[in-house]
């Protein structure tokens, strides 16, 4: 739909706000965003949030990526009217934004997935509801009214789970599959481990299993067989000492935010064995390293929807994926999350494009990690992106304003990319082309 000066209008708001002595409640610059919301999250929910493995190497990567590339502005272009607009899947988007998946989010905001559903469906962005949400794939689906989503799925252990979550996400209006790959195991994440602090053993980003049918089976089945186990155990002699140690500070409120976070009233999960049995359980199905290429047609039999491989790198694995009858391709490292000295996400994208579009494909290339300005967003759709995922900022919007914070990180985003393509004279994203583009002048010495 061409947009005729939606970037103008926006920085005609934010300036029309600023004459009556208003400054913007979420920052426009990405920087100065985070720090905000740095100041209002908790020291956790920052360290979870903004935090990378290893020496976060691969995080300063992504980001430092976009500064190898330098736009080439065309001029005497008409662009009075621009269209922002791409098609996935058969679908129209408005812009070539998609919300990427998040875990979590309940550190960053009370209301969580459910603001960001309603701040994406503000700004017309699909968003990419995650395994480890906060709140139930129904519940989110139900607050997007409509407004597109993608489901992202963590290949369980648990077959019979991986098939519950897949028909869920059906039924509840999905309109892909994003099969995350670079998750067999949690990267070593130095911020997390030296505050020993993990959400998912504390019950939180644990929704989509403790409101699974089959996730709920399993922890049924987990809470007899230690009852079972229990009744076997020789009563203790009186006088003799507790078996299990005095419950620490910590441990009450590990107990008790896997109380507040457990489908039921917290009262009644307090004295329940299903909030740490599903805390256990979850633990123990949630990945599956051993899944190869061989798997992947498995869930072509479970879904009739597109199916994204999200965490592609490697030009071979984008090959693979075609060769495995994959519908997309969606190019990341989890924003520096899981290999520390990863390649930078954004070097990888061109040598996956190419070999996508060698093999005479045109199944669209999704592309995240470091996304941080709409100039971002022009480089990597020059360098052949579909569309791309915006990860941290929207969280960080989250932290600062709920569903409004979402939703303006998202509109400046989209009016930033706006107005680049109007100053470089690009009337439309398929006039986003690499010619565009020159790869900068490395510094001079001294
Ligand atoms: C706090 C946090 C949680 C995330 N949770 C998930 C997740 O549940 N599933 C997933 O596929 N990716 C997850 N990701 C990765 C994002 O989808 C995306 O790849 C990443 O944020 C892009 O990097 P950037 O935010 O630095 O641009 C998470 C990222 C962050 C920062």
């Amino acid at each position: 739909m061409p947009s005729v000066g939606f970037g103008r209008s926006v920085q005609s708001a934010i300036y029309g706000a600023g004459a009556f002595g208003h400054r913007p409640r979420v920052p426009t610059d990405s920087s100065t965003l985070e720090a905000e919301a740095r100041k209002v999250m908790s020291r956790r929910g920052f360290a979870y949030v903004a935090g990378s493995a290893g020496s976060e190497a691969t995080a300063r990567a992504n980001v430092s990526a976009f500064d190898r590339w330098q736009v080439v502005p065309r001029m005497l272009v008409d662009t009075t009217s621009r269209d922002t607009g791409v098609e996935i899947f058969g679908r129209g988007h408005e812009s070539p934004l998609l919300v990427a998946p998040i875990g979590v989010l309940s550190m960053a905001h009370d209301e969580a997935d459910r603001a960001v559903a309603a701040g994406a469906r503000d700004q017309h962005v699909t968003q990419i509801i995650s395994t480890q949400a906060s709140v139930p794939m129904e519940e989110i689906a139900r607050t997007l009214r409509g407004s597109g989503h993608w489901y992202q799925l963590y290949w369980s252990s648990d077959d019979d789970l991986v098939a519950s979550l897949v028909a869920r996400a059906e039924a509840c209006g999905s309109e892909a599959i994003v099969v995350t790959l670079d998750t067999a195991y949690l990267g070593w994440r130095p911020r997390d481990l030296d505050l020993g602090h993990l959400p998912f053993a504390r019950g939180e980003g644990i929704a989509q299993y403790t409101s699974d049918p089959v996730f709920q089976r399993r922890v049924a089945e987990r809470v007899a067989r230690e009852a079972a186990a229990q009744g076997a155990e020789p009563e203790r002699a009186a006088g003799s000492p507790p078996a299990r140690p005095r419950p620490t500070p910590a441990a009450i409120g590990t107990l008790l935010s896997m109380s507040r976070n457990h489908p039921g009233r917290t009262r009644d999960n307090l004295i329940a064995k299903e909030p740490r049995a599903a805390v256990e359980t979850f633990l123990e199905v949630f990945s599956r390293p051993s899944l190869t290429w061989a798997d992947v047609p498995r869930l072509r039999e479970l879904t009739s929807l597109p199916i994204v491989l999200k965490g592609i790198l490697h030009p071979d694995d984008a090959r693979r994926a075609l060769d495995v009858g994959v519908d997309g391709i969606y190019v990341s490292n989890h924003g520096g999350r899981q290999v520390d000295r990863s390649v930078a996400a954004l070097d990888a994208l061109p040598g996956v494009v190419a070999a996508v579009r060698d093999a005479g494909s045109s199944a669209p290339v999704i592309f995240d990690s470091g996304i941080r300005c709409g100039a971002d967003v022009f480089v990597a759709l020059a360098l052949g992106a579909t569309a791309v995922g915006v990860g941290r900022p929207h969280v960080y919007g989250l932290a600062l304003a709920g569903a409004d914070g979402v939703a303006e990180v998202l509109r400046n985003l989209r009016a930033e990319l706006d107005l680049q393509m109007g100053l470089t004279g690009a009337t439309s994203v398929a006039d986003i082309t690499s010619d565009r583009l020159r790869e900068a002048f490395a510094p001079t010495p001294g």
